[in-house]
C-alpha cells in the first residue's frame, strides 16, 4: 500500500522543534522481576526484543501526569511560558478516561490556559502523526505555538499473565515545542499512512462502544493488549522502510544524507531489519528500547528527548523519525534541526 502524502508543494511557514522534554516513571522493572511474574527469562527477552527493564509509573500517576512533566520540561528547554503554547495535543492509547480529552487534563495541570487542546488515537505512530498535525497548524499561521505530547501508562492495559505481552511495554511522556523556523527548513517533508484493515491485529477488544466493560469482558480479560507479534513485526519492517523511502524521495535527500534515525522502540531485531534494509549504519539510530521497552506513543518523543539533551542532536543536522503502531498507522518525517539560538 502506497503511504499518503502529507507535504503540499509549498508550505507558508517553516516549523521547527523548538524545545523538547521527557518523564519517564522512577520505579524499574527489569526481566529478571518479570521471570517472578510470568514464566520468561531474562535472555529470551533480551534476545528477542533488546529490552532489560521498562518503566512502569505508580498506581496514583495517571498519563496526563507523566505528560505534564514531560510537557513542562519541554516548555523550560524552550523558554516558552505554558500561557503561549495555543495548541496542546497529547497523543496516547491509555487516556486518563474516555473522555474529556487527555490534553485538557495536561493543559489545567501545566497552566496553558489559552491553548486548544485534544488527543491524537494512533497509538505507537501517535508522537509522529501530533508533530505533523501541530505543524500544519504553524505552517498554516493559525498557530504560532504548539505543544505535542507522546504520553502512555502502558501498564494499564497489560495482562500480566500474558508473557507474549506484557514483557514487551513500558510507561512513559516525551514532549515538543513547535515554533515557526528561523534560519532552517525546520520539517522538510513527513509522511503519514493507514491501514485499518489490520486493525485487530493489535488492539483492546473490551471497554469501547463495540464491547462496553462488563464483568464478563473483565473476567476474560478484554480489556487487555492483545497482539500478534509476529504479523505486527512483518508489518511493522516493511511500512517503516517504505514510508522512510517515500519521505526522502519527497525531499530529494538520500539515506546518506540523513545523521540521526528516531525510530520507534518496539523492538531492536525491527530496528536492525530497518537499518539493513534502508543500508544505514545502526550506530545511526537513536536506539533505548533497552531501558524503557515499547512506550507506544511516548517511546519517539523520549527518544528524541533524550538525543538532543546528550548533544547527539546538533544544528544542521537531518533527522527522521519513523513509526509504526496499531491500527495500523505508521509515519516518517524528516527535519533540520534548529534548536540553538
Ligand atoms: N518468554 C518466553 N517465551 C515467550 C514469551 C516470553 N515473554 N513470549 C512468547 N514466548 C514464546 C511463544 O509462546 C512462542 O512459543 P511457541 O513457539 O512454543 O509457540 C515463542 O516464544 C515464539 O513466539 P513468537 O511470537 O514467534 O516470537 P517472536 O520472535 O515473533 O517475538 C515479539 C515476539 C517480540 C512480540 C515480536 O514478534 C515483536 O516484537 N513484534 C512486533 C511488536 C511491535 O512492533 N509492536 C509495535 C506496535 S505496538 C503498539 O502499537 C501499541
Amino acid at each position: 500500500m502506497t503511504p499518503t502524502l502529507t507535504t503540499p508543494p509549498a508550505f507558508p511557514r517553516a516549523v521547527r522543534i523548538a524545545g523538547t522534554g521527557a518523564y519517564a516513571p522512577e520505579r524499574a522493572l527489569t526481566n529478571r522481576d518479570l521471570e517472578k511474574i510470568v514464566n520468561t527469562t531474562d535472555e529470551w527477552i533480551v534476545t528477542r526484543t533488546g529490552m532489560r527493564e521498562r518503566r512502569i509509573a505508580a498506581p496514583e500517576q495517571a498519563t496526563s501526569d507523566l505528560g505534564s512533566e514531560a510537557a513542562l520540561r519541554a516548555l523550560a528547554d524552550a523558554g516558552v511560558a505554558p500561557e503561549e503554547v495555543q495548541l496542546l495535543l497529547v497523543a496516547t492509547i491509555t487516556p486518563d478516561y474516555p473522555f474529556p480529552n487527555t490534553g485538557c487534563l495536561v493543559q489545567r495541570r501545566i497552566g496553558a490556559k489559552n491553548a486548544f487542546c485534544m488527543s491524537i488515537e494512533a497509538a505507537c505512530s501517535g508522537f509522529v502523526y501530533g508533530l505533523e498535525t501541530a505543524r500544519h497548524y504553524i505552517a498554516g499561521g493559525a498557530v504560532d505555538t504548539a505543544l505535542v505530547i507522546g504520553a502512555e501508562k502502558m501498564s494499564s492495559i497489560l495482562d500480566w499473565r500474558d508473557r507474549s505481552t506484557c514483557v514487551l511495554f513500558g510507561d512513559g511522556a516525551g514532549a515538543a515545542v513547535l515554533k515557526p523556523a528561523r534560519r532552517g527548513r525546520g520539517i522538510i517533508a513527513s509522511v503519514l499512512g493507514s491501514d485499518g484493515a489490520l486493525s485487530e491485529l493489535l488492539y483492546v477488544p473490551a471497554g469501547g462502544s463495540r464491547k462496553p466493560a462488563s464483568a464478563e469482558t473483565v473476567a476474560a480479560g478484554e480489556h487487555f493488549l492483545r497482539m500478534n507479534g509476529r504479523e505486527v513485526f512483518k508489518h511493522a519492517v516493511t511500512n517503516m522502510v517504505r514510508a522512510a523511502r517515500t519521505a526522502l524521495h519527497r525531499a530529494g535527500l538520500t539515506p546518506a544524507d540523513v545523521r540521526w534515525i528516531i525510530p520507534h522502540q518496539a523492538n531492536l531485531r525491527i530496528i536492525g531489519a530497518i537499518a539493513e534494509r534502508l543500508e544505514i549504519p545502526e550506530e545511526r539510530f537513536v536506539i533505548n528500547v533497552a531501558r524503557y521497552g515499547n512506550t507506544s506513543g511516548a517511546s519517539v518523543g523520549l527518544a528524541l528527548d533524550e538525543a538532543a539533551r546528550d548533544g547527539r542532536l546538533r544544528d544542521g543536522d537531518i533527522v527522521m523519525m519513523l513509526v509504526f503502531g496499531g491500527g495500523f498507522t505508521w509515519g516518517a518525517t524528516l527535519i533540520e534541526w534548529e534548536k540553538t539560538s
